[in-house]
């Protein structure tokens, strides 16, 4: 999209240049300090398997307008040598440059499991040297498959793979454990493991980390994750124990949609990337003597099946017996000698099927494949992030309580029960009531979302959480109990990615505000793991076309820089040979057509964003190829520079009463892609494809003027997601804009100020209106409440944000609960344009180390229905640090408090029709003023180059 211009366009162009460059301060104490280091954007993390690891950090100062002039890494083998100043590993020497990262590692070779303490200083423009840093460290995991001498074992399966699609088959987690014998002082002990299928690593006794749904979600057929933890702290002397719980997660148990259509083999929806669940753990211990031992899994180890969670899987719950605990099993005290040897599991043999998915059947197998590719898990694991107390119990019949927890989230519940041994206690979750007070639970399809507990019949009482499954819910029905339970017997436990939040917003509209708090809790719902659709029905899955919608407002909310190192992996696994990217990734199954445009855009747009908010070049040169082989799909399927039909139809999905083209939005979404891939390619040195790109754009760009522009200057499709696309991918041609700008207008105003726009069109419209001149117009439709608006949903209850505008109404109840989630981010892709129009803040060029504060406060009076907002206040603590802007509009003044991060400048607009009243902390802005240097006064607004600090402007309007 071309830049917004506020509403004045014609620019004076004073061009009032101070004579002087930036003012710094330059005493001689520490002008900066590096804090907040980051390895390839985790902090200290173990097992990092790339050679060369990305390291950055953050600066902080006291003092305004403070740059970074250059830097000095030092990496280690050891803390003493680091703190003795020695990088044996890395010096890189003085090195002039701005960047605070992310920097490649350049020192001597990595190799597996090499420790590496580092630290950072910097030097300021003034060229004072800071402190050296607090010390960092990662470790590097095992980089060569022959570094894994662990093999994948089993328990023996001999059951057949189930024929029935219409019951539940839920096979009971299995317990894997190995004893072994401790004698020396241990100097170290580091755990690598994974498994098909999801696991809990224990050693020593405990459970090691805190690391849920182990190791995450891959092609299993192709690749799996890893995870290394430190578990020195957990060994003991003598004997000791190693042990895992494996659980189907989404290898062998229920994934998706696969039941409610009848996909995968025998069409049980279940075992899509193999039968049974398979454990690789490799347990190195080194001693102090130097001497390292190796605990493998291999079939000396253990196993059983009859341990207490009888039935484990994401969709449909778990089954936990508590008479049945293995008590001891991960301690010496237990006797195993009724388990079972565990076998490897290219011993458990073949399961031949038919797999079964839309429109297709084959035969395969789903025997044992040994992943060909081991890789680090790169991501921020899913955790147990936060406990909710709920706020109410009901009881719709007589024995049935409901816990309402007051928001909408993704987890479990923790429950505290006493009764007879045996005794059933079950929970199921719903995220809406009906309104006779009943669970809803239709929307959740074929996720039987139950979660069972018997009793052991402690007298003293007992209490349950899941390990292996997770429900979308604000609600939690229980039933079984012989007493009506207190609001404290339950406790909801949020999960998700542990991605670090990063944002507030807040202004002078509450519905707005909880609008915001809608959107976050929604990114937090469905940002686990990978960037899924819903976290309650039976879906789950990584939508490519809700991603790309979305994932700029993910990075506006949270450090989602590793997840999406991650999940653009899973993104580029799951391409087609043709070079389209699906409906989803990872990819388990083919649905329908499998692609759609603007789906497969995800595979250009999503690497796009993260090199832009994060400076992430690596994303785009790991990338680049599929990318690549994504633009040879679009350019086989297009014609004469027109996207075409092909693939799904989903088109402008849950767009109401307007159906946009599919070969129109593919156009716009062919030259968005060609422009996007143009940038990158230009970043990474490939000037040539580059300019190829560009020039693709352009003949779109000529394409799409020919066939949907008229001589007036309206559009052929005459949706307002035609009019809002056509803007936001800048295919408009210039002279052109007024009148299609007037036309989408006066659509929009034909239906009351009201969207007819679904997931592609509602992302653009607002920036849109804004970059047309009608920025009071955008605020209008933010703040509406009437039906379709984020306000209506709020107005209606809602706690985050619902996949339909209609998704419940208190009048008509719910609508098509087939497919009626509560928890969708896609329309939550508002909160990118809060932040960067209503707020300001945005990176100017990439990684935020040039900011735009630009606060676009709405014009009094411009909102027939409301009162327009007039304060903001709102922060990121982005990539460089933390980032505030805080407005307040008054009849006649305009009062700006803004926070640049240290080692980073800014553009300040101020909107000001008198440049000449700007003040800054009280005082005219001139020469004296530290940080800040007049550029330009247009005619609605004055222009400032600022630097750190924090700033108080204040203007007449
Ligand atoms: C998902 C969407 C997705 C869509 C494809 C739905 O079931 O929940 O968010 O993009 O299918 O049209």
């Amino acid at each position: 999209m071309t830049r917004r211009r506020f509403a004045s366009t014609i620019c004076i162009c004073l061009f009032v240049f101070s004579c002087f460059s930036l003012t710094v301060v330059s005493d001689a104490s520490a002008d900066l300090a590096p804090v907040s280091l980051h390895c390839e954007y985790r902090v200290d993390p173990l097992g990092v398997d790339t050679p060369e690891p990305r390291l950055s950090w953050k600066l902080e100062s006291d003092k305004r307008g403070q740059l970074q002039s250059a830097w000095q890494i030092l990496v280690a083998s050891s803390p003493e040598k680091l703190a003795a100043d020695q990088g044996d590993l890395w010096d890189s020497g003085r090195v002039e440059s701005s960047s605070a990262g992310p920097i490649e590692y350049a020192g001597k070779p990595l190799t597996s499991r090499m420790q590496c303490y580092w630290k950072v200083r910097v030097w300021s423009g003034a060229g004072n040297s800071s402190d050296w840093s607090s010390s960092a460290s990662w470790s590097m995991g095992l980089l060569e498959p022959a570094d894994w001498s662990a093999r994948f074992i089993s328990m023996r399966d001999d059951s057949p793979v189930p024929t029935n699609p219409k019951t539940h088959h839920l096979p009971p987690a299995k317990y894997f454990r190995k004893q072994f014998n401790v004698e020396k002082p241990v100097q170290r002990a580091t755990l690598y493991s994974t498994s098909l299928g999801i696991n809990e690593m224990y050693v020593g006794g405990k459970r090691v980390g805190d690391v849920m749904f182990a190791p995450g979600w891959t092609d299993y057929r192709k690749r799996v994750y890893y995870n290394t933890f430190d578990v020195t702290d957990q060994i003991d002397k003598g004997e000791n124990v190693i042990g895992a719980i494996v659980a189907d997660g989404w290898y062998s148990g229920y994934v998706g949609f696969g039941m409610l259509v009848g996909y995968g083999p025998n069409k049980i929806g279940r075992n899509i990337y193999g039968k049974s669940p398979c454990l690789m753990a490799q347990l190195e211990i080194e001693y102090e003597d130097g001497t390292i031992e190796t605990i493998i899994t291999d079939p000396s180890w253990r196993v059983t099946d009859k341990g207490p969670e009888r039935q484990a899987d994401f969709l449909m719950g778990e089954y936990y017996d508590a008479r049945m605990e293995l008590t001891g099993w991960e301690t010496t005290s237990l006797d195993d000698s009724s388990w079972q040897e565990a076998i490897l599991s290219a011993d458990n043999g073949d399961w031949p099927v038919t797999f079964y998915e839309s429109g297709n059947k084959y035969e395969t197998n789903l025997a044992f494949i040994r992943p060909a590719t081991l890789q680090s898990y790169c991501s921020q694991p899913v955790r147990e992030i936060e406990r909710i107390e709920p706020i109410e119990i009901t009881s719709p019949a007589e024995g049935v309580y409901i816990y309402n927890l007051g928001q909408n989230f993704s987890g479990i519940a923790e429950i505290k029960v006493k009764g007879k041994p045996g005794q059933v206690v079950r929970l199921r979750f719903g995220e809406m009531l009906h309104q006779d007070g009943r669970l809803m639970v239709e929307n959740l399809r074929k996720a039987r979302a139950h979660d069972y507990y018997v009793l052991r019949g402690d007298p003293k009482g007992e209490t349950y959480k899941p390990r292996f499954t997770f429900h979308g819910f604000q609600f939690v029905e229980v039933t079984g109990l012989d007493e009506k339970p207190s609001l404290d017997d339950l406790t909801g436990i949020v999960l998700h990615s542990d991605t670090p939040l990063i944002s507030t917003f807040e202004c002078s509209d509450p519905m707005v505000n909880k609008l915001f708090q809608n959107v976050v809790w929604t990114q937090r719902s469905n940002f686990l793991e990978l960037p899924t659709d819903c976290p309650q029905r039976d879906e789950r899955m990584g939508w490519t076309g809700d991603a790309q919608i979305y994932v700029r407002t993910a990075t506006y909310n949270a450090d989602v820089a590793a997840f999406y190192t991650k999940w653009l992996d899973d993104l580029e696994e799951s391409q087609f040979e043709n070079g389209a990217i699906p409906g989803y990734a990872p990819y388990p199954f083919k649905h329908g057509a499998g692609y759609g445009t603007a789906w497969l855009d995800a595979g250009i747009i999503c690497p796009h964003t993260i090199f832009q908010v994060y400076d992430d070049l690596r994303a785009v040169r790991r990338h680049y190829d599929s990318m690549k082989r994504l633009m040879d799909f679009r350019a086989s399927v297009g014609k004469d520079y027109l996207g075409t039909v092909h693939g799904a139809s989903w088109g402008d999905w849950l767009s109401i009463d307007e159906k946009t083209p599919i070969d129109y939005i593919d156009t716009v979404y062919w030259a968005y892609s060609a422009q996007l891939l143009a940038e990158m390619a230009d970043a990474i040195g490939e000037t040539d494809d580059g300019a190829e790109y560009r020039a693709l754009r352009e003949k779109i760009k000529a394409a799409f003027a020919k066939k949907y522009v008229t001589a007036d200057g309206k559009l052929t499709v005459d949706t307002q997601t035609a009019y809002v696309l056509a803007f936001f991918m800048d295919l408009v041609p210039e002279e052109h804009r007024k009148a299609a700008g007037d036309r989408f207008v006066k659509k929009l105003m034909e239906r009351g100020c009201r969207m007819t726009t679904g997931f592609l069109g509602t992302r653009p419209i607002l920036p849109v209106l804004t970059s047309i001149g009608r920025h009071d117009l955008a605020v209008r439709l933010l703040q509406s409440h009437e039906y379709p608006s984020w306000g209506y949903e709020i107005d209606n209850g809602a706690t985050t944000i619902w996949e339909r505008w209609n998704s419940y109404t208190r009048e008509g109840g719910f609508h098509s609960p087939g497919m009626n989630s509560f928890s969708h981010y896609s329309f939550g892709a508002v909160c990118e344009w809060m932040f960067r129009s209503l707020a300001g803040i945005d990176t100017d060029g990439r990684g935020f180390k040039r900011l735009t504060i630009r606060p676009l406060p709405p014009t009094p009076g411009s909102n027939p229905d409301h009162k327009v907002i007039d304060w903001v206040r709102a922060s990121i603590n982005g990539p460089t640090g933390l980032v505030k802007s805080s407005w307040r509009r008054t009849a006649d003044s305009f009062e700006l408090e803004v926070t640049i991060p240290a080692g980073t400048e800014a553009t300040v607009y101020i909107p000001t029709v008198d440049a000449k009243s700007v003040t800054e902390g009280g005082k005219p802005i001139g020469a004296d003023t530290v940080g800040v240097r007049s550029v330009e006064v247009t005619d609605g607004e004055a222009i400032y180059s600022v630097g750190s600090g924090t700033y108080r402007f204040k203007a007449s309007l």
